[in-house]
């Protein structure tokens, strides 16, 4: 396979389910490169972790936007990412960031150990001896725990997993124009839903996430609605695929699994090379502000350059046998997370849940396994399953 026809397979349902082999085929032809398309992509560990730690590098911004796609508002799926922090260049990013930052601080999120905790023993003891992992847990613990923080009351949970499903369609290099529209609904649907939690909060304030953020200020109104959006999407779409993911690579490796089982003091290792194997982000995208030139290649301002997470983490001159499960590697470091000022605000968070859930789980029921096949969600971006069937067998 050529390098060409290999990056075009991973924008086809059959070649986004296995991306690995198309990552290896780039990677091996070049560290950064210009497709027909005009985008440039950038395979290697090395050059990821250095682009994106890069200040030269800008992402593409409402004003960019207002250039390229004048009713991009219209579409408020694309407006609530465009308009949150994941869309916005200093020293507005700056700004808010800082803002966030300050309410989602170390503090909350040690706190929150004892809730995923609680969190999963409940799940657990619910789940039916036939379930679809998905649903029965990796959805239903992120939602929960995000929602407790922001402080959505419980009876609006059930309804977020599709409303993200449908909003994060913008995140992809390509959708058709229905999944535009269902983007669009999404949209207005979250934001409607956040403009009555924060009048509520604003009259009644509460010790949670979107009090502190309403209270401190630093956000306009337009800013405080979509990184509200955000963090509650951003906050349990890709947890529940990194939860997926983690429990079926392991079911899928008994041996991993039984030493996970007998050590849950090992999770940390676990956590972050399923992170590393099979990353729930694939993507992220910069533009370079000014020329410059890298191995021999000579990179234009304004070269649009789309960051292959999933291949940097697989990258043999970063990770010996990368393509082998390893959680005794030393010294992990995957991208999967970004890097540089937008590195994921949640990561703390995100890995808290998977190293609490992943042992207890598999503790909880030591029978567990696999029941059949489980079913890819048709992304490239947004990386995992939609639908992972196992048996419980009893809790213990
Ligand atoms: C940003 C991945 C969980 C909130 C990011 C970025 C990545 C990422 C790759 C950077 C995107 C870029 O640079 O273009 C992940 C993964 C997660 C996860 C793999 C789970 C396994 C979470 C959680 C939250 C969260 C739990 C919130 C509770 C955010 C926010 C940003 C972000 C707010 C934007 C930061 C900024 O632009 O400054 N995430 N994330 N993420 N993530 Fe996460």
């Amino acid at each position: 396979m050529d390098y060409l026809t290999a990056l075009g397979s991973l924008f086809e349902a059959e070649g986004r389910h296995d991306p690995y082999p198309a990552y290896d085929v780039i990677r091996a032809q070049a560290p950064v490169f210009r497709a027909p398309d005009e985008r440039w992509y950038v395979t290697t560990h090395a050059l990821t972790n250095r682009f994106l730690r890069d200040t030269t590098m800008r992402l593409a911004d409402s004003s960019d936007y207002d250039q390229f796609w004048p009713d991009w508002r219209q579409n408020r799926g694309v407006a609530s990412v465009v308009l949150s922090m994941l869309q916005t260049n200093p020293p507005d990013h700056t700004r808010v960031r800082r803002a966030a930052a300050a309410t989602f601080t170390p503090r909350r999120i040690a706190a929150m150990r004892d809730v995923i905790a609680a969190q999963a023993e409940e799940l657990i003891k619910e789940m039916p001896a036939e379930a679809d992992f998905m649903t029965a847990f990796a959805y239903p613990l992120p939602v929960g725990v995000i929602c407790a923080l922001l402080g959505v009351p419980e009876a609006d949970r059930p309804w977020f997993r599709q409303r993200a499903h449908d909003l994060t369609i913008v995140l992809e290099p390509i959708s058709t124009a229905d999944e535009m529209q269902l983007a669009d609904a999404a949209g207005r649907e979250l934001e409607n839903y956040f403009i009555g939690l924060i009048a509520e909060r604003r009259k009644n304030p509460q010790e949670d996430l979107t009090t502190a953020l309403v209270e401190a200020g630093a956000l306009t109104g337009e800013e405080l609605l979509a990184n509200l959006v955000l963090l509650l999407v951003a906050g349990f779409e890709t947890t529940a695929n990194l939860l997926g993911t983690g429990l079926h690579l392991l079911l899928s490796l008994p041996a991993q699994a039984d030493r996970l089982r007998a050590d849950p003091s090992l999770a940390p290792d676990y956590v972050e090379e399923i992170l590393r194997y099979d990353s729930p982000v694939q993507l992220t995208t910069r533009f370079a502000t000014e020329p410059f030139e890298v191995d021999g290649i000579a990179v234009p301002a304004g070269a649009a350059l789309t960051m292959l997470l999933g291949s940097a983490n697989r990258d043999p001159a970063r990770y010996d046998d990368p393509h082998r499960f390893d959680p005794d590697r030393p010294n992990i470091q995957p991208v999967s997370f970004g890097g540089g000022a937008h590195y994921c605000l949640g990561a703390p968070l995100a890995r808290m849940e998977a190293q609490v859930a992943l042992p207890l789980l598999l503790t909880r029921l030591p029978a567990l396994a696999l029941n059949g096949d489980a079913v890819r969600r048709d992304r490239l971006v947004l990386r995992g399953y939609s639908e992972v069937p196992i048996t419980t067998g009893t809790v213990s």
